[in-house]
């Protein structure tokens, strides 16, 4: 689904190595089922804000996909809205997302760089975003998002 959703490999690939670790924990890997068939997928994995105070443990919402068939229908606000849910009911405080602020704003994230946090690679600047599922828990935070070795080369 995810191969079809981004017409190639790179998001499927990052799904199978994210998942590929025995500590990982799948309980922020949601699918969206619609007639018995998987149309719709939100995967949150572990990240790290490195700032000047110290590490703070963040989310990566990446990657967000849906069936072209049944794109436009809101299935991706519903995971988004409902992962968003689930991390916050887990406990996490942070979510970041690379993406199209036009999409994303609407669940609440806004541009990092508002906060001092950059991306460790070139981006535009509103497409770089955080969410605060806690708030307040970016107040005093900046620094550079340290993604895991599976997104190298995603
Ligand atoms: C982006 C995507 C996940 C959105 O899911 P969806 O179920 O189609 O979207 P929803 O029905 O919840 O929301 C529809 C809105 O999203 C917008 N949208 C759809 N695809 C978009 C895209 N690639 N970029 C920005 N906005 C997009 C629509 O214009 C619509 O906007 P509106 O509400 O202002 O009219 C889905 O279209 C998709 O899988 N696209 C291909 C993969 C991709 O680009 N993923 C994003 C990774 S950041």
């Amino acid at each position: 689904m995810n191969r079809r959703a981004f017409a190639g490999e790179g998001e499927a690939r990052l799904v199978e190595k994210i998942r590929e670790p025995a500590s990982f924990n799948p309980e922020l890997s949601l699918v969206a089922v619609q007639d018995e068939q998987v149309v719709g997928y939100v995967l949150f994995s572990d990240i790290i804000i490195q700032g000047r105070e110290g590490d703070v443990p963040a989310l990566a919402l990446a990657p967000l996909a849906v069936s072209p068939e049944f794109q436009n229908q809101g299935i991706g606000s519903e995971l988004v809205r409902r992962g968003l849910q689930e991390c916050r009911r887990l406990g996490h405080k942070v979510a970041a997302v690379l993406g199209h602020p036009n999409y994303y704003t609407r669940f609440g994230f806004f541009p990092a760089i508002e906060k001092g946090i950059s991306a460790p690679f070139p981006v535009p600047d509103e497409a770089f975003m955080v969410l605060e599922l806690v708030p307040g828990a970016l107040d005093g935070v900046t620094g550079t998002v340290i993604y895991p070795p599976a997104f190298n080369g995603v």
